[in-house]
């Protein structure tokens, strides 16, 4: 049986969910959340350490304004009502990508790290504004700067996932096969699922079948 101490998760499928049952992408983001409460307490329950949510990609920018807009303040909402609740359960919340939104909402964000810095159950590492090309681009610029050597270790240090170990096994919901500049570097050897229900139709029965088919899998690291 695999060990399974990080996992990540491309929660796709949301906007189409809400065209579907509610005739508004906004309403598919806002039952995301469901899923997203959900798959925190099964981690735990499964003594999961790291989980990686791709909440929001550089790429999705060129998203409608209001789109937008609705996105960061669910996520607002979600922080100021849950981080308590998060900070209870001893978890750590960390923020990975370019911090670079309202004063507001980036204050809201470090405090939240700070409050959760010491918790040690689950680490939730959420990806926001984040694009795995320019952060390989932004390690490699401070490796050439400070005049060091390029090697992983070295690249590894200048990553927003510094200090996190590489995930084992990527789960992208909503039925697309790709990696959407998520992690390109950390995801050399993990296991990948593509799960065909939309990220607000996924349950724990779901995610618990996807974890014991990763347990039972050959990984061979390149060996045979
Ligand atoms: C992808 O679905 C989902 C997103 C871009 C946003 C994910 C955000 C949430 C689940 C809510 C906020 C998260 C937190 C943790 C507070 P899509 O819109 O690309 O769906 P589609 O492929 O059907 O259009």
């Amino acid at each position: 049986m695999n060990p399974l101490k990080h996992v990540a998760i491309i929660m796709d499928g949301n906007g189409r969910w809400g065209i579907k049952n509610k005739n508004s992408r906004n309403a598919g983001h806002k039952q995301g959340l469901t899923t997203v409460d959900q798959v925190i307490k099964t981690s735990i329950k499964q003594k999961i350490k790291f989980l990686t949510l791709f909440a929001f990609s550089t790429e999705n920018w060129k998203r409608p304004k209001k789109e937008i807009i609705y996105l960061f303040r669910l996520l607002e909402n979600f922080l100021k009502k849950r981080i308590n609740y998060l900070h209870k359960q001893n978890i750590k919340l960390r923020i990975i990508g370019v911090k670079n939104f309202s004063n507001n909402l980036n204050n809201l964000l470090k405090s939240a790290e700070k409050k959760t810095s010491k918790n040690s159950v689950l680490q939730i590492n959420l990806a926001l504004n984040y694009g795995s090309k320019s952060e390989l681009i932004n390690a490699l610029k401070i490796l050439k700067k400070n005049n060091e050597v390029i090697n992983e270790k070295n690249i590894n240090k200048y990553l927003h996932t510094s200090g996190i170990p590489d995930p084992d096994l990527l789960i992208r919901t909503g039925n697309t096969n790709r990696l959407s500049n998520f992690l390109l570097w950390q995801l050399s050897y993990s296991e990948i699922f593509f799960e065909k229900k939309l990220w607000p139709e996924f349950k724990e029965s779901d995610y618990l079948k996807i974890i014991n088919k990763f347990k039972k899998v050959k990984r061979n690291y390149g060996n045979i």
